[in-house]
């Protein structure tokens, strides 16, 4: 059965240029760069410039993406922007996106689905290209998270990052098998009643602050490990793959240790498993396609690669999604 698949033409990143090394971190804050290499495997974090928004993070991400699928922004009609750390309550961060870019009149809009919102906005721009309402999408996942972090509180002002990846959608026709190249799939899940479990103190409508993020980290990393694990055998079962086939597992950068734990009880070995993790930390949205175009730039994934993606985060939202490059 012929199906219109959304294919990822492009993927592009982008990081801000300051690096944050554990030392750094460990001059103002009770840590060390033993404890947090141990317990999570982060060695250092980009942090934006002052001057930096997310917006412009997630047009850098955006160019690169465009310019390895051979588009521009005059080809987009449908820009998607998964953040939780916007540019501004409104208008969506997609918005400033657009008019930075300087693309055509479209759609545009922000999915804010925390650490998952890549792939809560992958399934949503799918559902455009499918209908034939989008010939070519930009979907961005862009954070500033060392904004939302107080830096008095050492459970969590160690573990994120900021930066911006971005995928290119394109339509392709599809005969509806795993053979196809696309979305072959993906399976989103939220409960709302473990969200103090990591959320942020702070909105418009209630302290008319932006606050900061809490975390019961040992609770979400429970969470993480069990649930996770059966929204990537959904996402993989709705395609009708098996876990031996997969060639590449790009997890949510959030710690070493949860990877680790989810392919695992996975049986994914290792050797397949992109971790990003050391390097940027926990960049929430932007995660996946740091992820995914670091892999592709050092020649690890290409065309053809079965992937599995899969995110966790405040909601507590979490999800994958089967992909062929
Ligand atoms: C946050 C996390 C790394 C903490 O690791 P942990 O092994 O669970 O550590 P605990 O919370 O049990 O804390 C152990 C001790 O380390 C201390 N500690 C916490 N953060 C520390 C830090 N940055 N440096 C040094 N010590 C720290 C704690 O205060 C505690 O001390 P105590 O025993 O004297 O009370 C871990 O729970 C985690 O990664 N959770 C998931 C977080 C996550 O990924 N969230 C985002 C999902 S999108």
């Amino acid at each position: 059965m012929s199906a219109t698949r959304s294919l990822v033409t492009g993927v592009g990143g982008y990081l801000p240029a300051e690096i944050v090394t554990n030392d750094d971190l460990a001059q103002t804050v009770d840590t060390s760069d033993a404890w947090i290499q141990e317990r999570t495997g982060i060695r250092q974090r980009r942090r934006a410039a002052k001057d930096e928004a997310t917006s412009d993070l997630a047009v850098e991400a955006a160019r690169r993406a465009l310019a390895a699928a051979g588009r521009t922004p005059a080809d987009l009609d449908l820009i998607i922007v998964a953040t939780t750390t916007p540019d501004l309550t409104f208008p969506a961060t997609a918005a400033i996106v657009q008019r930075k870019l300087g693309a055509p009149v479209g759609v545009a809009f922000d999915v804010q689905a925390v650490c998952s919102g890549f792939v809560y906005a992958l399934a949503v721009a799918d559902g455009f290209v499918a209908r034939g309402q989008s010939r070519c999408a930009l979907v961005i996942g862009a954070e500033i998270m060392t904004r939302l972090l107080d830096y008095q509180d050492r459970t969590t002002c160690v573990l994120f990052g900021d930066g911006a990846g971005a995928f290119v959608l394109e339509p392709g026709a599809g005969q509806g098998t795993k053979a196809d190249r696309g979305l072959l799939a993906t399976a989103l899940r939220c409960d709302g009643t473990k969200q103090d479990l990591l959320y942020v103190d702070g909105g418009p409508s209630t302290s008319g602050a932006v606050g900061h993020l809490r975390m019961a980290g040992q609770q979400v990393f429970r969470h993480a490990v069990v649930n996770i694990a059966e929204a990537v055998r959904a996402a993989a079962d709705a395609a009708g793959v098996d876990m031996a086939e997969v060639d590449w597992f790009i997890p949510h950068q959030a710690n070493q240790r949860i990877l680790q734990g989810v392919a695992h009880r996975l049986g994914i070995e290792e050797s397949r498993v992109v971790s990003t993790v050391a390097e940027h930390a926990n960049t929430s949205a932007a995660s996946i396609p740091l992820a995914l175009d670091a892999a592709m730039a050092d020649g690890r994934i290409g065309p053809g690669a079965l992937l599995i993606l899969e995110a966790m985060g405040g909601g507590l939202t979490w999800g994958a999604a089967t992909l062929r490059l």
